[in-house]
């Protein structure tokens, strides 16, 4: 282990997690260090100095603990894009599929104004397909990412590639 770690040294893989087959990247190690948890703020927030940012947009769950963090330290308000059935109000609908499913997220249909400038927050891209859906949301609102953010990109999966196909620009921690 290096002297000063990095924000992927605090990161955990769990084999065969939710099924088989899946090497799962645990940031609930991350999360829980005060030094990691803060560099990895810290770090997302990097690229987007002196950025108009109106909004931050979290994608469950793990994107609305750190989506909260980015949007505190940036004084502008969070956004959650949850799983079907959780928002309360009226909402606009995305299906996508995942690594290892298929599911559906929503977002409140008042929760973001057109020409609002968002950056979208997540701790993992692998596929793309809750970003993507995700991004459609936010476009059929109005909204102009500004960019996503993650902790970790798995460029194997194709996420990436598949979110600038889509004009957006994507940040990453580690691989
Ligand atoms: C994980 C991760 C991302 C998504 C990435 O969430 O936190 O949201 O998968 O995969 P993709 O790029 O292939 O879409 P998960 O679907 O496990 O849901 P959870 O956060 O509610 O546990
Ligand atoms: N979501 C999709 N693939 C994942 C992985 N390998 N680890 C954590 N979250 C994921």
């Amino acid at each position: 282990m290096p002297a000063t770690k990095t924000v992927k040294d605090y990161i955990r893989t769990i084999k065969d997690f939710p099924h088989e087959g899946i090497m799962f990247r645990d940031v609930t190690t991350l999360f829980a260090d005060p030094r990691g948890f803060r560099i990895a703020i810290d770090q997302m927030l990097h690229p987007y100095a002196g950025q108009r940012i109106d909004k931050v947009v979290g994608l469950e769950a793990r994107g609305f603990i750190l989506g909260g963090a980015i949007a505190h330290q940036l004084s502008v308000g969070f956004v959650p894009v949850r799983k079907k059935g959780k928002l309360p109000a009226a909402v606009i609908s995305e299906d996508y599929q995942l690594e290892y499913g298929e599911a559906v997220v929503e977002i409140h249909d008042d929760a973001i104004q057109p020409g609002e400038k968002i950056l979208v927050v997540d701790d993992l891209l692998a596929t793309g397909g809750t970003a993507a859906a995700g991004i459609r949301l936010i476009e059929r609102l109005g909204g102009e990412i500004l960019s996503c953010a993650f902790i970790i990109d798995l460029p194997d999966l194709g996420g990436r590639a598949r979110l600038e196909t889509m004009g957006m620009d994507v940040h990453a921690l580690c691989a």
